[in-house]
């Protein structure tokens, strides 16, 4: 099997687990994270990101871990807690990773290990995007991905704010450290070269 059709058979899966993601970026997570190092997403809610991160992780046994304090989302229908993420990833027959079910800036503060893809989909307030990034983009490896989910969606304008302040502060055309990886829909991935 091709890694597209990989992609395309983990989104199918994903797709089941309720979520905001959309199929393609299932695809597009799954081709960043089909790597030999660790994963770590923040804001996992009902499991459908994860779904398409534990798929990828599985092909090199890669160590997943899912960070999420489980707030009550206002305006939100279906609640989730880590009882329910883990049982809608098991309901597809997938095995829930490693959880911190706390906020991101305390997880930051345990998790130790070096991170071959992050995917950020948290708290979107500018502060928060802006202080994930703080935390999280040290602890990436040379040639590891760090992704923002909604980045450009019209009503959410934290995102935007963080990670173009972000790019703009750390962009050096002869000193590059970073590489804009590519867009899917509203995910955005960049590449650390340095
Ligand atoms: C947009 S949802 C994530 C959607 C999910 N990635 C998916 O595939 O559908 C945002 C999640 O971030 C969590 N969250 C809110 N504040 C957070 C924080 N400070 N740290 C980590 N997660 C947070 C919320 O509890 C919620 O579950």
């Amino acid at each position: 099997m091709t890694v597209s059709e990989e992609a395309r058979k983990a989104a199918v899966v994903a797709m089941k687990v309720p979520g905001q993601i959309r199929a393609s970026e299932c695809r597009f997570l799954y081709r960043l994270s089909r790597r030999i190092s660790n994963v770590v997403e923040i804001g996992c809610l009902h499991g459908r990101s994860t779904a398409a991160l534990v798929q990828a992780a599985k092909v090199f046994k890669a160590d997943v871990t899912s960070v999420d304090p489980f707030y009550v989302t206002p305006g939100l229908k279906q609640q989730s807690s880590p009882e329910q993420w883990r049982k809608n990833l098991e309901a597809v027959g997938l095995k829930a990773p490693n959880l911190l079910a706390m906020e991101s800036h305390a997880a930051a503060q345990v998790y130790e290990k070096e991170i071959g893809f992050l995917f950020i989909d948290g708290n979107h307030d500018y502060e928060h995007v802006r202080e994930d990034i703080l935390d999280w983009a040290p602890k990436i490896k040379v040639e590891g991905v760090m992704a923002f989910h909604d980045m450009f969606m019209p009503h959410i304008s934290g995102v935007a704010q963080a990670v173009t302040e972000w790019w703009l502060s750390i962009f050096d055309i002869q000193n590059v450290t970073w590489k804009l990886e590519g867009m899917t829909d509203f995910t955005i991935a960049f590449r650390r070269m340095k």
